[in-house]
């Protein structure tokens, strides 16, 4: 089997480089010329554990290459993946599908013999449909079929996810599509994980109603916490006991800043606009979107009030920066709200982050960058967890209390133990969760 990857960002990236694992010859496509040079030097542009090796080891086997140009990859491939870019529009929600549109409209030109095309891009309900039309109106004579296959992997997890997902969603309506498709993921029946064969509207509404749901599952707990914190109860033991009911589940009950990342906020905003469009409101998703903005902001003002009230004047050391740890991702990250609204506050900010400093420093330029988390934290009011990287979870606690000019805590990802941050000497908050009095 081959297949074309066009887009080499996260997805495409990831999918085309364990495609490859599977056996398959994959060439991965992009636009971008240095782009594409970098990598066929063998350097990584995002940053993901494992994906090196595997790049690496692919490349040299032969079953993985790269390219700017679409033509001749395509027109050897059984399969062409869409893998490109949709930013959400501005002003207003929608995600932008020109990128999608005009690969489709460049695969067209260079299919050769049965093709599938496969839309991997997180896309809106009907854009299957809109590319099979383009396809059509560009090669009236294309044989063909378009098949929507949304990927499901997450960041900093994402070689693990793929090569062993919970399931895979394929919308392909016809039989020889149906049999391409199962002959590329024929190591993935190996190993038994379940296969959704559906429409191209179901599978991309799959996509979006996976998303959605777990943004308001995180939302929901987010909200349980303040809860408890106004009753004396502890969100932890609270997810705990809800999450051992297998009906609710345990994944993605953890209380925190509010979700980020690349996916959740825009899909949340892209569903919640297709939904108002048609009439057919998801105003829990809508409530859910509100909410998780609030909460950014009521973030800061939590940090202030483990200041006394206020920052001016003040140095507040944050560790983390990502809207999640093992990325270099910035995607909307939570610290992209809470830091300018401390700066904006009077706080003199200094933050550390293990490998998303590159690209916080374009985008939060108004603060200072340490070296390491004691770094930034030597002579801080106020010591801020904002991502919960594994080397925060293992600090110091003698030498951080040594450090701080004062010994105040904000974990905003419920890393330590409240008993035992009170018991070392700290004034600690978390998030939904009692602190003993000293
Ligand atoms: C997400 C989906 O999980 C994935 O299936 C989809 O393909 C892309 O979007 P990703 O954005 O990489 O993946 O990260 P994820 O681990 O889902 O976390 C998203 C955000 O939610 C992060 O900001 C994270 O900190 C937050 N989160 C997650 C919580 O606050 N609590 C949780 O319990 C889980």
């Amino acid at each position: 089997m081959r297949i074309s990857m066009i887009g080499t960002g996260y997805v495409g990236l990831v999918s085309g480089t364990c495609f490859s694992e599977f056996g398959v010859t994959v060439t991965c496509i992009d636009k971008d010329a240095g782009k594409i040079e970098r990598l066929n030097r063998g350097e990584i542009p995002i940053y993901e554990p494992g994906l090196d090796a595997l790049v690496t080891s692919n490349a040299a086997a032969g079953r993985l290459s790269f390219a700017t140009d679409l033509g001749p990859a395509v027109a050897d491939s059984d399969a062409v993946f869409i893998a490109v870019g949709t930013p959400s529009r501005r002003g207003g929600g929608h995600a932008d599908l020109s990128y999608v549109y005009a690969a489709a409209r460049e695969i067209a030109r260079a299919m050769n013999g049965y093709t599938v095309v496969v839309t991997k891009s997180t896309v809106p309900v009907g854009t299957g449909r809109e590319v099979e039309r383009i396809i059509r109106e560009e090669r009236p004579d294309a044989d063909f079929d378009v098949v929507s296959n949304p990927e499901f992997l997450r960041e900093g997890s994402a070689i693990q996810d793929f090569m062993r997902p919970d399931r895979v969603v394929i919308g392909a309506e016809s039989e020889r599509a149906q049999a391409v498709m199962r002959q590329l993921y024929r190591v993935l029946y190996l190993i038994e994980t379940p296969i959704v064969f559906t429409t191209l509207e179901s599978s991309e509404m799959i996509k979006y109603a996976a998303n959605t749901f777990l943004a308001t599952k995180i939302t929901f707990i987010n909200e349980v916490a303040d809860l408890c914190e106004k009753v004396g109860a502890d969100v932890h033991d609270v997810a705990r006991g809800i999450g051992l009911d297998n009906r609710i589940g345990r994944k993605f009950l953890h209380a925190g800043p509010g979700y980020g990342g690349s996916c959740f906020p825009k899909d949340t905003l892209a569903l919640v606009t297709t939904a108002k469009e048609v009439g057919s409101p998801l105003r829990i998703v809508e409530t859910v979107v509100d909410i998780n903005a609030k909460r950014k902001r009521a973030m800061a003002e939590r940090i202030i009030d483990a200041c006394d009230g206020s920052v001016v004047g003040k140095t507040v050391a944050i560790l983390g920066l990502t809207f999640k740890p093992n990325t270099d991702d910035m995607r909307d990250s939570p610290s992209l709200d809470i830091v300018p609204a401390l700066v904006e506050a009077g706080a003199t900010v200094r933050a550390f982050d293990p490998e998303g400093m590159d690209e916080a420093r374009k985008l939060l330029p108004d603060i200072t960058y340490g070296a390491d988390a004691y770094d930034v934290m030597t002579g801080a009011d106020a010591l801020v967890i904002l991502t919960e990287w594994n080397e925060f979870r293992a600090l110091n606690l003698d030498r951080v209390k040594e450090v701080l000019k004062a010994p105040v805590m904000v974990d905003l990802r419920n890393v330590y133990n409240p008993t035992d941050m009170v018991a070392a000497g700290f004034r600690y908050t978390s998030v939904g969760r009692p602190t003993p009095d000293a």
